[in-house]
């Protein structure tokens, strides 16, 4: 029997009419499908990032204990003008040691027929600084306005089922660092 592991997913925008949110929702659900995986949905709207930066005032002490125990992350981001959004900048930028050596997986949405492509692009050079290990098997939703009825219900379930493959991928880095984590006690 496997340790159980532990990954949040990481929405990106406190939008009023986000649509990436849907997104997130749907990778949450499909985490909670794999035997052995505990998720839980980071919404920015319900967490608290006032500023700028990793000052303890500036801290969500929910995100820091979520992030202290999580195993590995999975962002969903939007795009927003060729990058991920200010929102998801300030929450990662609010933490540092938590992430270091863990695995990182991404989804991206867009009103256009990329995906996110250019967000999960750019974003990949922040997570390498934070010693977060980025993994390549990545989840876009293009034209994501089309793929939720309004209450956000996926219309194709075709999605569901790419969403599948990052998160093998994550689950499979998340148990190899874990192990190699638990093995090394002096390097983590
Ligand atoms: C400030 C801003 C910039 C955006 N820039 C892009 C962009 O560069 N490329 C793109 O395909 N869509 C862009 N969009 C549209 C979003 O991809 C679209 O709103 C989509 O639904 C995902 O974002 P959401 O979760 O905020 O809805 C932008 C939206 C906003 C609010």
């Amino acid at each position: 029997m496997q340790d159980s592991l532990f990954i949040p997913v990481l929405a990106g925008t406190t939008r009023e009419q986000r649509k990436s949110f849907w997104a997130a929702q749907l990778v949450a659900e499909v985490g909670s499908t794999i035997e052995g995986v505990e998720t839980y949905l980071v919404d920015p709207k319900v967490f608290y990032f006032p500023g700028d930066g990793n000052d303890p005032e500036g801290k969500d002490a929910r995100y820091s204990e979520l992030t202290s125990k999580a195993d590995g992350f999975f962002i969903v981001t939007p795009e927003y003008n060729h990058s991920f959004p200010g929102t998801l900048k300030r929450m990662l930028d609010s933490e540092l040691e938590n992430y270091n050596h863990k695995p990182v997986a991404f989804a991206g949405a867009s009103s256009g027929n990329w995906g996110g492509v250019r967000a999960i692009e750019s974003l990949v050079i922040t997570v390498r600084e934070m010693g977060l290990v980025a993994t390549y098997t990545d989840m876009h939703f293009p034209r994501v306005q089309d793929l939720f009825d309004s209450e956000g219900n996926l219309l194709d379930e075709k999605y569901r089922e790419r969403c599948i493959k990052p998160w093998q991928e994550l689950v499979w880095m998340a148990r190899a660092l874990k192990k190699a984590k638990n093995s090394d006690t002096q390097n983590n």
